[in-house]
């Protein structure tokens, strides 16, 4: 599947989180969609950045769900499995690896912990079909992807991801991901250095 990395653009991930908990404040379920997942190291990186900045208690209140076009099939293979070999696993700093990672039962590779996995569903989901997988989403991630699609299919995606989100919900993307000025009056802008956006 396509390139990606573990805590990668972790700035704009830890301020989305962030906002999103001072938002979700009080809130029995916290719904995330990760769109655009490819093999998995976003959203389990998401997760384990949630889980250092939440109680147990709240954490339990988590879902997320994963979503890619998954051409090639993996997630239900190998992606949910959250093994990974060690060497892509080097940027992750250290205490996080101690405390989230357990060697695997394959040479050289690791398992993100049972606690981290058994909050993510990954499910195959065509952006373009233009149909959200579900509503109420309190947080969109979606990174890395847009930037594939045509001016006008990304007008499309952004209005799915309005009707995805809950009132005021999130969305977040790369830094070189502008919104579009068709779609202005949907989202405001909520800090200035990265791409997280409300929903209006
Ligand atoms: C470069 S990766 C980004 C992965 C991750 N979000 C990140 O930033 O590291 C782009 C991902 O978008 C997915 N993708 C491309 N077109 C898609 C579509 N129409 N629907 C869903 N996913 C799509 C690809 O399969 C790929 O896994």
């Amino acid at each position: 599947m396509a390139f990606t990395y573990f805590f990668r653009d972790t700035h704009s991930v830890e301020t989305a989180i962030e906002y999103l908990l001072e938002y979700t404040s009080g809130n029995s379920s916290i719904k995330i969609w990760d769109a655009g997942c490819a093999s998995g190291q976003e959203p389990y990186s998401l997760t384990i950045l949630l889980a250092e900045k939440m109680s147990t208690f709240m954490f339990r209140n988590i879902s997320i769900t994963a979503t890619d076009i998954d051409t090639s099939d993996l997630f239900e293979k190998i992606i949910k499995n959250g093994v990974y070999p060690k060497n892509e696993l080097q940027r992750i700093p250290q205490e996080l690896f101690e405390r989230y990672f357990e060697e695997s039962n394959l040479p050289d590779s690791y398992q993100i912990s049972y606690r981290v996995r058994d909050k993510i569903k990954f499910t195959k989901h065509n952006l373009l079909s233009l149909k959200e997988i579900d509503s109420g989403f309190h947080l969109i991630v979606c990174k890395n992807v847009l930037l594939h699609f045509q001016p006008e299919e990304r007008v499309e995606v952004f209005k799915m991801y309005h009707r995805a989100l809950a009132d005021n919900g999130l969305l977040v993307m790369e830094h070189t991901q502008e919104l579009s000025d068709k779609v202005s009056n949907m989202f405001e802008r909520v800090v200035g250095n990265i791409q997280l956006y409300r929903k209006i």
